[in-house]
């Protein structure tokens, strides 16, 4: 009750503001767009006040340093360079394993393929193949026959992606047999295989398996920082010393060769010592979220297919597409995605707890309730148009 008051005191405001012509500014924010949004942590930013740092692009940063030691180690592999982001890394890492007229396999749903801006083609002259395949994954049966033969009408087929977590796939988790399969499968057809891990931990913890596990099964392996570990930037690519060279070179090419990143470097080793193995929390507001969604009317969405911190679910279309429900939910201060047309995402992380994704339900439910549609509008947001 306290909690409806509140909310219709934020309409109230909402609206007055609205017809003053100004940005209304709801009281609550419950942002759970991406895992992207968290801010650093009081003892996040007391290890970036403290780090030591140095020329990065001379390899003298010794913070740097030791995080790329640290991963290198985590994962079992020889190096690791530290990127500006996941695409970044992700760009580097195929670019140390194809030359222009390669292709790599990935599925349709990949990061790789549909938000890097077209990367592989305009940084390395890769072509892009995608496969259609369930959860964003990719099994043995997906990739045989993929390969191109050696003919001079054909791009080479050179590199195998996988994501872990997927993304658009649904948050969903390979197991380790199944990068064991695959791995083999990899290497049996010669091929280079990366993986797009800018949830690894995500995975990782509800998997059940170690960095140290997969390290050995992949190539090149790029990891986020600035998602569930919260830190404000970066990513990292671990790989073989002569494949983190290279990506050292592509990273000055593209621009993220940086001088003082120890400053960041530092969030990321306190991230590493303190934020992985509390993923498990995000798992389980996800799952709670979804548990709470599940019970409204027009809501599709099936809890047991919540694995890690994504939550994607559908909204029925006589009720109104979901660029119009994430309108309404915004204006009462609940910042959610829109997926597709009628898919919308929710991602729990360091910044928000079990409560925060309980009231974040209870204001999707009034949304519904309130006919959303109608009160925002016309409106076919990112993912469609006329
Ligand atoms: C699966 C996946 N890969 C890569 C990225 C790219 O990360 P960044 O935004 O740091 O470039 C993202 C970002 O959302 C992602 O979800």
């Amino acid at each position: 009750m306290a909690y409806r008051h509140h909310v219709e005191c934020q309409l109230d405001t909402v609206e007055s503001a609205v017809s003053r012509g100004q940005t209304p500014m709801p009281e609550t924010r419950i942002d759970l767009r991406s895992d992207t949004v968290t801010k650093p942590t009081a003892a996040m930013r007391e290890a970036i006040a403290n780090a030591e740092v140095g020329d990065d692009m001379s390899g003298e940063d010794p913070t740097v340093n030791r995080l790329e030691a640290m991963a290198a180690e985590m994962f079992g592999k020889e190096a690791a360079v530290f990127a500006c982001s996941g695409t970044q890394s992700n760009q580097m890492g195929l670019r140390s394993h194809c030359s222009p007229g390669d292709e790599l396999l990935i599925n349709e749903t990949g990061h790789i393929a549909n938000f890097e801006a077209g990367g592989p083609a305009v940084l390395s002259g890769v072509t892009v193949r995608t496969i259609v395949a369930a959860d964003g994954k990719l099994d043995i049966a997906d990739l045989e026959g993929k390969i191109r033969a050696d003919n001079q009408h054909l791009c080479v087929t050179r590199l195998v992606c996988v994501e872990n977590t997927t993304n658009s796939g649904g948050g969903k988790v390979y197991s380790l047999d199944h990068l064991e399969r695959v791995s083999a499968w990899v290497r049996d057809h010669d091929l280079k295989f990366h993986m797009d891990g800018a949830r690894f931990f995500n995975a990782a913890i509800a998997g059940g398996y170690t960095a140290g596990d997969v390290g050995p099964l992949m190539d090149t392996i790029s990891i986020c920082l600035s998602k569930g570990l919260g830190c404000p930037m970066g990513s990292l690519l671990v790989g073989s010393r002569e494949e983190v060279a290279s990506a050292r070179r592509s990273r000055k090419l593209f621009g993220g060769a940086l001088r003082q990143a120890g400053i960041v470097a530092a969030a990321a080793i306190h991230a590493f010592e303190n934020h992985i193995d509390r993923l498990a929390e995000d798992h389980t507001n996800a799952k709670a979220f979804a548990n709470a969604i599940a019970e409204i009317d027009g809501v599709c969405i099936d809890p047991n297919e919540i694995e890690t911190n994504l939550v994607f679910f559908d909204i029925a279309a006589e009720l109104g597409n979901a660029s119009q429900l994430v309108a309404l939910l915004k204006q009462k201060g609940v910042i959610m995605g829109a997926a597709g047309p009628q898919r919308l995402r929710a991602c729990t992380h360091l910044d928000v707890d079990q409560s925060d994704v309980l009231q974040a339900a209870g204001v999707l439910q009034d949304c519904i309730a309130e006919g959303f549609a109608e009160l925002v509008g016309p409106s076919t947001g990112p993912y469609a148009r006329g």
